[in-house]
């Protein structure tokens, strides 16, 4: 099994029909996929991180690097893992009922990530660095 975890950024403020539909297609591929992970997309900017099969990462991340939605690509991990920090795939949005998701799928509010000892940041220590990371870059989430 495979971990890949990058950061990216929107080419342009994407609408919340925009975010919806990329937490619809985590929804729809990813379980299929038997990837779990985490995607947490915040003011433009987007933390996700992918476990599975490698061939599985490589099929969903050949779409994801050719999507004109986002850019600024920067690999933050790629490992061999024996062991999954997330059970699912959950998308993190700061505001899930403002999206309009359609039925079936969950999106966590970010509060539920802001806790350092938050169970939605991963079981596994690289990666709730790098969610602590990513959280620590935004000026207004510093006590994260
Ligand atoms: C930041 C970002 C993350 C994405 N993550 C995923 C993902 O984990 N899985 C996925 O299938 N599509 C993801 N997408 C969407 C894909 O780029 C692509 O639009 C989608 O897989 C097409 O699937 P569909 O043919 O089922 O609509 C992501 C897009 C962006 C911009």
């Amino acid at each position: 099994m495979h971990r890949f975890i990058y950061t990216s950024t929107a080419v342009a403020p994407l609408s919340d029909q925009q975010l919806a539909d990329i937490a619809g297609a985590c929804h729809r591929n990813n379980r299929r996929a038997g990837l779990s992970g985490l995607l947490v997309m915040h003011k433009g900017k987007f933390l996700h991180v992918l476990e599975g099969e490698e061939s599985r990462i490589r099929m969903v991340c050949d779409r994801i690097q050719h999507d004109r939605r986002h850019r600024d690509f920067k690999v933050i991990e790629v490992a061999s893992i024996d062991e999954r920090a997330f059970s699912r795939f959950t998308v993190v949005h700061e505001t899930p009922q403002k999206l309009p998701l359609l039925g079936g799928e969950t999106v966590l509010p970010l509060s539920a990530l802001l806790p350092s000892n938050s169970k939605e940041r991963g079981a596994v220590t690289s990666v709730r660095k790098a969610v602590r990371d990513f959280l620590a870059s935004f000026s207004v989430l510093l006590a994260a």
